[in-house]
C-alpha cells in the first residue's frame, strides 16, 4: 500500500497516546498529519517530531497572528520541529513575517483566509465592512502577492480562489465527506474525488477517518477516490 502524499489526516484526539496509536492503526494508508492546538498543548510538538523522525510530513495548524516579530521568532522555532505546513491568518503583516521567519529548511506557510464559522454577520460584527466572499478573494490576493506557499480554504471556494491566485499556491482544503457518510459539523463539504476535481492539492481529512471502525480501510479507500477525480 502505497500513502497518496495528498491525504493529511487531521489528529483531533485528546492525547498523545490516542493520535501516536491512532497513526500505527492507519499505518502504510497514510504519510501527512495535521496536529492542531488541542494535541499541541498535551505534548503533540513532541508528537511532531516523532512523526518527522519516522518520515511522515507534519501539518501544524496554529494559525499564527500577532506583531511581525513575534510571528517571525515563532514560526523560526516551528521551522526547527521539521514540519511541512505551518498555518497563520492571512493579514498581510502577519504572512510576511513568518514568510520572514520560515528559514531554508522547506517550512511552506499556509494562510487561513476566512474562518468558515464566520459568516457575513459575524465579520460586521468585527467591524469588517466586506462579507466573507470578497474578504477570501481579497486576502486569496493578499497571499499569493506577499508570496505565500498556499491558501486553506473551504472545498466550495477551491474554483474561484484557483482563478484568483493561479496554479502556483497549493490549495488545501478541509470539509471533505466521502460520499454516504455523515456530515457531523462540516456544512459545506465534498467528496474526495469532486475536491481534487475541483482544484485541491490536499485534503484534510478528520473524522471519517480517525472515527471510523477501520481506520486504515478508510483512508485507503478515500485515496483510491482521490486517484479517480469526479
Ligand atoms: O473531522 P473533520 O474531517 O471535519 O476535520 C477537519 C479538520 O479541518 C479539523 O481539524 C478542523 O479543525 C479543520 N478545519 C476545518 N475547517 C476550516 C479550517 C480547518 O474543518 N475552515
Amino acid at each position: 500500500m502505497t500513502p497518496d502524499p495528498r491525504l493529511i489526516v487531521a489528529l483531533d484526539l485528546p492525547s498523545v497516546e490516542a493520535a501516536a496509536a491512532m497513526v500505527d492503526r492507519i499505518g502504510p494508508a497514510a504519510s501527512f498529519y495535521k496536529i492542531g492546538l488541542e494535541l499541541a498543548f498535551a505534548g503533540g510538538l513532541d508528537l511532531a517530531r516523532r512523526l518527522v523522525d519516522k518520515g511522515h510530513q507534519v501539518f501544524l495548524d496554529f494559525k499564527l497572528h500577532d506583531i511581525p516579530n513575534t510571528v517571525t521568532r515563532a514560526t523560526a522555532q516551528i521551522a526547527n520541529l521539521g514540519a511541512t505546513f505551518l498555518t497563520v491568518h492571512a493579514y498581510p503583516q502577519t504572512m510576511a513575517a513568518a514568510l520572514a521567519g520560515r528559514g531554508s529548511g522547506g517550512l511552506q506557510i499556509l494562510g487561513v483566509s476566512v474562518l468558515t464559522s464566520a459568516d457575513d454577520q459575524d465579520l460586521a460584527a468585527a467591524g469588517y465592512a466586506e462579507g466573507a466572499a470578497a474578504l477570501v478573494a481579497r486576502r486569496a490576493g493578499q497571499a499569493r502577492d506577499a508570496g505565500l506557499q498556499g491558501l486553506v480554504l473551504s472545498p466550495l471556494e477551491l474554483a474561484r480562489v484557483r482563478s484568483l491566485v493561479g496554479p502556483e499556491l497549493r490549495l488545501v482544503t478541509p470539509g471533505i465527506r466521502p460520499h454516504g457518510s455523515q456530515a457531523d459539523d462540516q456544512k459545506r463539504t465534498l467528496a474526495p474525488g469532486e475536491a481534487i476535481a475541483a482544484g485541491a492539492d490536499y485534503l484534510v481529512v478528520g473524522r471519517p477517518i480517525t472515527g471510523h471502525a477501520d481506520p486504515r480501510a478508510a483512508a485507503a479507500a478515500i485515496a483510491a477516490a482521490m486517484a479517480h477525480p469526479a
